[in-house]
C-alpha cells in the first residue's frame, strides 16, 4: 500500500520525487523519505532523508539543508505494517555499511527469522521494519561481487510474501533497480527522454510520461538515464511489451475543489458517461465490450458467475450480483476475495469469475484471481486503471473510464463499476439469447439517461450540507436498504465510517428487527434507503418503526414520492431511473452526507486515518 518512486535522469531528482510523492501521498501517509545517490564525489555518495507523517515535514526537512542537486533518487512514502510510524521506521532503509539503501512495498513474512540470521552475522539494524533486512541481505550479495541487479535477484528469492522492491547503492551510481514479486505491488517503469521513473502506480509517472512497462510477478528491471534491461527470476533478459497510456494528468489535480472526494463525486456524470458511451452506442442498439477479447465466445456457455471484491468494489459486486441474474438469468454468487482465496471453491470452465477492483492491484483480489485461474474458470475484471495487474491477469476486461480516483474514500469508481457491470449483465444475456434486440435497446436507453440524473443529485448540495449539519454529532449512525438499495446502505456506511469515524452500521432493513433495533433511541439515528422500487412498502413500515422508538431519520426517496417525506424527519429525492439503475442514483446522497458530515467533524477527507487507497498488503 506503500508509494514508491524511482527517478535517472539528467535533471535535480529532489522536485521529481517530491512531487510524485505529492501523487502517491493517498497509498499511505504514515511516513515520506528520499534519497539520493551523488554524481559528484564533492557530496556525500548516498543521502537520505524520511520524517514520520506527512510529506509536508519531508519538504521541510529537505529545505532546512538545502535542496540536493543529485539526479538519481528514490521516494517513498508510507503505510505503516511492521513497526510504528517514526522517522527511524520511514524508508529508504540503509545497510549497515550504508552500500545500498531500499524502499519497499509489501510484507517480508519471514523477516524475523532473516533478521536473526543477519544479526548472528553480525549486521545492527536501525529500524523495527521488515524492509531494512531487504538492505542487509542486498549488501552481503554486493559484497559477494554481484551486480546491484543481480543482488536483488538472489535476494528477492529469499523473502518470503508478496513485494516490491527499488534499491540503488554507491557502487552503481545512476542506477537504480526494481523487483516484483507476487501481487502486493505494482511496479511501473516509465520512458522519457534521457530520462527513466519507476513508481508504484501511474499517478507519479503520467506527469512526465505515458509510455511505460508493467513489471509483472517475478520480473526485475533496471534502470540508468538511457534506458532499462529487463529479466526473469532466473536472470534471463527479456524486452517488456510498452504501452502508451491515453489518462490526462490534468484530471488528477484538484483544480478549484476543496477535496479530490468532493471533485470526483462532481465527476460522476461525465464518468459516467464515457463509461456507459465507450462500449454502448443506441444507434444501432449494440454492444461492443471489446476488451472482453476472446471471453465474447465463451459468454453463451457461461452458467453460473461469481463475483469477487474488497471494500466499495465489493458493494458494487453485490449489485452486480443483481444484474446478472436478472438480466442474463445466470445464477450469481458474490463473496469478499479476501475470504474467497481461502476457500477451496469449486469452479469449472463454465463458471465466469468477475473481479470489481478500481485499482487491480488489491492484493486479496489478485490472489482470489489466482485461485480460480487454476480451475480453468473464465476470468473478467471491471477495473479504472488502464493495463493494471487484474487486467492482465483476467482472460477479459470491462474498463471503467472514472479517469483517475485519488480521493481514499471512493466515488466514482463505485458508480462507474455498477454501470460496467450493468453493461457485462447486458452482454451476457445478448450472447445467451435471454435478452432481445429490443430489450437491449431499451436498457442502453435507460443507462444513457443515468449521467444526467446523476447530474441532477449533484446539484442538491445545501439539502445535503443541511442534513449533515444535524447529524454530525452523532456517535453512530445505522443504514438501512431492502434488494438493491441493501447494498447501497453498506456503501453509504462505509463511506461515513471511512472519512468520518462515526461508528456506522449498514443493515438489511429486514434484518433489523433481529437485533439492531435494539440500540435505536434518540441518540442514535438512521438512513434509509427508501427509493421506488427498493421495496418501497417495506421500508415505509421499518421507517415507521425505528420513528416508533424515538429514532430520528433521513430517507432517500424517488423524486414525487408523496407517502414518505411526510413522515420521515429528512428525505433526500433522487430522480426516477429504471429500476435496477437506482442504486446508482440513491448511493450518490450519502457520498455527500459523508464528505459534510466529515469536513464538519474537521476530518481529512482525502486522507483518512489508518486506511490507504489501494491495498497491496493482507
Ligand atoms: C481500499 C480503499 C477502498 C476500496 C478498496 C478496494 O480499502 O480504501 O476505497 O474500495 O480498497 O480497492 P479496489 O482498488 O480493489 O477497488
Amino acid at each position: 500500500m506503500c508509494g514508491i518512486v524511482g527517478y535517472a535522469g539528467s535533471r535535480p531528482a529532489a522536485p521529481i520525487l517530491l512531487r510524485a510523492l505529492q501523487d502517491l501521498e493517498y497509498r499511505g501517509y504514515d511516513s515520506a523519505g528520499v534519497a539520493f545517490l551523488s554524481n559528484s564525489g564533492d557530496d556525500e555518495p548516498l543521502t537520505v532523508t524520511k520524517r514520520q507523517g506527512k510529506i509536508a515535514n519531508l519538504v521541510e526537512a529537505l529545505d532546512a539543508n538545502g535542496s540536493p542537486k543529485a539526479t538519481t533518487g528514490m521516494g517513498h512514502t508510507r503505510w505503516a505494517t511492521h513497526g510504528r510510524p517514526t522517522d527511524l521506521n520511514a524508508h529508504p532503509h540503509v545497510s549497515c555499511n550504508g552500500e545500498v539503501c531500499v524502499i519497499h512495498n509489501g510484507i517480508v513474512e519471514n523477516y524475523a527469522e532473516l533478521r536473526t540470521q543477519l544479526r548472528e552475522a553480525g549486521h545492527t539494524f536501525a529500524s523495527e521494519t521488515d524492509t531494512e533486512t531487504i538492505a542487509h541481505l542486498l549488501e552481503d550479495r554486493i559484497r559477494e561481487g554481484a551486480s546491484l541487479l543481480d543482488a536483488l535477484r538472489k535476494t528477492t528469492q529469499q523473502l518470503e510474501g508478496s513485494q516490491a522492491v527499488v534499491a540503488m547503492s554507491p557502487s552503481e551510481p545512476g542506477v537504480l533497480v526494481a523487483a516484483r514479486v507476487g501481487n502486493a505491488g505494482g511496479v511501473v517503469v516509465g520512458y522519457a527522454d534521457g530520462e527513466m521513473f519507476l513508481a508504484s502506480d501511474l499517478a507519479a509517472i503520467l506527469p512526465h510520461t505515458q509510455r511505460v512497462a508493467f513489471l509483472a510477478d517475478g520480473q526485475l528491471v533496471r534502470i540508468d538515464e538511457r534506458g532499462a534491461q529487463f529479466c526473469d527470476s532466473a536472470g534471463v533478459p527479456f524486452e517488456p511489451e510498452t504501452r502508451e497510456i491515453p489518462i490526462d494528468p490534468v484530471s488528477a489535480l484538484k483544480g478549484t475543489y476543496p477535496h479530490f472526494m468532493l471533485k470526483e463525486m462532481m465527476e460522476q456524470p461525465e464518468a459516467l458517461s464515457d463509461t456507459i458511451r465507450s462500449v454502448a452506442t443506441l444507434q444501432p442498439a449494440s454492444l461492443h465490450l471489446d476488451e472482453l477479447g476472446p471471453v465474447n465466445d465463451r459468454l453463451a456457455d457461461i452458467n453460473r458467475v461469481v463475483l469477487i471484491g474488497m471494500g466499495t468494489s465489493l458493494h458494487a459486486a453485490m449489485v452486480g450480483r443483481r444484474y446478472i441474474e436478472e438480466l442474463a438469468g445466470i445464477p450469481a454468487e458474490i463473496d469478499n476475495a479476501s475470504e474467497f482465496r481461502y476457500r477451496k471453491p469449486i469452479l469449472d470452465e463454465r463458471t465466469l469469475i468477475v473481479s470489481v477492483s478500481q485499482s487491480g492491484e488489491t492484493v486479496d483480489v489478485l490472489e482470489a484471481m489466482a485461485v480460480a485461474k487454476k480451475t480453468g474458470a473464465t476470468l473478467v475484471t471491471i477495473c479504472n486503471t488502464e493495463g493494471a495487474q487484474t487486467t492482465r491477469v483476467a482472460d477479459g476486461t470491462v474498463y471503467t473510464r472514472a479517469g483517475l480516483e485519488r480521493g481514499v474514500a471512493s466515488t466514482k469508481c463505485f458508480t462507474t463499476a455498477l454501470a460496467a457491470l450493468y453493461l457485462l449483465a447486458l452482454r451476457l444475456g445478448e450472447a445467451r439469447g435471454r435478452l432481445s434486440q429490443p430489450e437491449i435497446e431499451d436498457h442502453i436507453q435507460s443507462l444513457l439517461r443515468i449521467p444526467d440524473a446523476a447530474a441532477r443529485v449533484l446539484k442538491d448540495d445545501g439539502a445535503y450540507r443541511s442534513v449533515a449539519e444535524r447529524l454530525y454529532e452523532a456517535e453512530h449512525i445505522m443504514f438501512l436498504g431492502r434488494a438493491l438499495a441493501y447494498p447501497v446502505a453498506l456503501e453509504g456506511a462505509l463511506k461515513m465510517k471511512e472519512i468520518s469515524y462515526i461508528h456506522a452500521e449498514g443493515y438489511a432493513a429486514g434484518e433489523m428487527k433481529h437485533g439492531p433495533i435494539a440500540l435505536i433511541d434518540r441518540t442514535f439515528p438512521s438512513v434509509a434507503v427508501a427509493t421506488r422500487h427498493a421495496l418501497h412498502a417495506k421500508m415505509i413500515s421499518n421507517i415507521e418503526q425505528v420513528q416508533a422508538r424515538a429514532g430520528e431519520v433521513v430517507v432517500v426517496v424517488t423524486e414525487g414520492d408523496k407517502e414518505i417525506p411526510a413522515s420521515a424527519d429528512h428525505a433526500l429525492a433522487v430522480p426516477d431511473v429504471a429500476p435496477l439503475l437506482e442504486p446508482i442514483i440513491a448511493t450518490i446522497p450519502l457520498q455527500f452526507l459523508a464528505y459534510h458530515i466529515a469536513v464538519l467533524r474537521g476530518c481529512d477527507v482525502d486522507q483518512p486515518r489508518n486506511l490507504a487507497k489501494t491495498v497491496t498488503v493482507e
